[in-house]
């Protein structure tokens, strides 16, 4: 059974649509990545999960409890990351942890969380004086405390430098190995590559694609690009016609041959037939980001 499901969810403010018919389902034990351009409608889906928006149509279960209906409840149950402006500047680690514990029946210890996510030193650390990481990481811990069974974690990584970044995946890691559900909003591909399990790729407030990251680049017109420089020439109209492939071209002295996992064994096989070695052989795989931007102006054009 889906940890969370959302059927059908509408949200308009004024006379703009910002989700527009949104249908999923989270499994327990997951990451699902929420994914998509800014505008989108990531945030406004993430809070009506969260229970700080209220749906205009469209039902949001979390284990079963409505979040709007069920709030307090929920609460128990679901630990959203907090925006930056919500903490005193002068509030230490300490005094943050120990206040965001007395929200909930059932914290977990905030010293040996603080310990586990790296900020076992900084506990007499003022918000203000921490680091871009830090507050991340602080951030996060306050986000478990409750002891939730879900997490909503949007945009987290956003303005980290790149070691800060992938410190944060790693914890994400660790939460969804003890077990806890993480709902993530990002914009970032490579993030949303290496943590989910599964993406919904949100544009213009509908989910255009779903599935897990391999599914999605899996779909993409040009899942695999082989180049190389041949030891001897070769028609590129040979090449055209081997099975899976898409497109060859000229890149200076080397071919590049756009097509699949099929076409880049008939490649190979047909240099191998010729006696033609290709020489600086690359095999490159699309990403999470081509399959995006794939599917993404797909939509467009119709
Ligand atoms: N409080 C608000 N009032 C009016 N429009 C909003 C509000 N919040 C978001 N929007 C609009 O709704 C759309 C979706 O926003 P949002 O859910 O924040 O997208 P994302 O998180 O993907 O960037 C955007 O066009 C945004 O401008
Ligand atoms: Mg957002």
């Amino acid at each position: 059974m889906p940890i969370v499901e959302v059927r059908g969810l509408y949200k308009r403010y004024g006379d703009r649509t910002a989700v527009d018919g949104v249908s999923f389902d989270v499994r327990e034990g997951e990451i699902f990545g929420i994914l998509g351009s800014n505008g989108a409608g990531k945030t406004t889906t993430a809070e009506c999960v969260s229970g700080l928006r209220r749906p205009d149509e469209g039902t949001v279960r979390v284990a079963g409890l409505d979040p709007i209906a069920d709030r307090v409840a929920l609460t128990e149950l679901l630990g959203a990351q907090l925006q930056q402006s919500e903490l005193q500047p002068k509030m230490t680690v300490r005094e943050a942890l120990e206040l965001y514990a007395s929200f909930y029946p059932h914290p977990v210890d905030g010293i040996a969380l603080a310990e586990r996510l790296g900020l076992g030193h900084a506990l007499g650390t003022r918000f203000a004086k921490l680091s871009g990481g830090q507050q991340q990481r602080l951030f996060i811990a306050l986000a478990l405390i409750g002891a939730p069974r879900v997490v909503v974690l949007d945009e987290l990584t956003t303005g980290l430098d790149p070691r800060g970044r992938r410190e944060t995946w790693e914890l994400i890691e660790e939460i969804r190995a003890s077990g806890v559900t993480v709902l993530l909003v990002t914009h970032f591909m490579e993030e949303a590559q290496r943590l989910c399990d599964r993406v919904a790729i949100f544009d213009s407030g509908r989910i255009e694609a779903l599935g897990t990251p391999t599914e999605l680049i899996d779909r993409t017109s040009t899942a695999v690009v082989v180049s190389f420089r041949p030891s001897a020439s070769l028609d590129p109209e040979a090449l055209s016609a081997l099975p899976g492939v898409l497109a060859v071209r000229r890149d200076h002295d080397r071919l590049v041959v756009e097509g699949n996992d099929e076409s880049v064994e008939a490649v190979l096989a047909l240099l191998a037939r010729e006696g033609i070695s290709p020489r600086r052989l690359r095999i490159t795989e699309a990403t999470l980001d081509d399959a995006f931007l794939d599917i993404t102006a797909s939509e467009k054009l119709t």
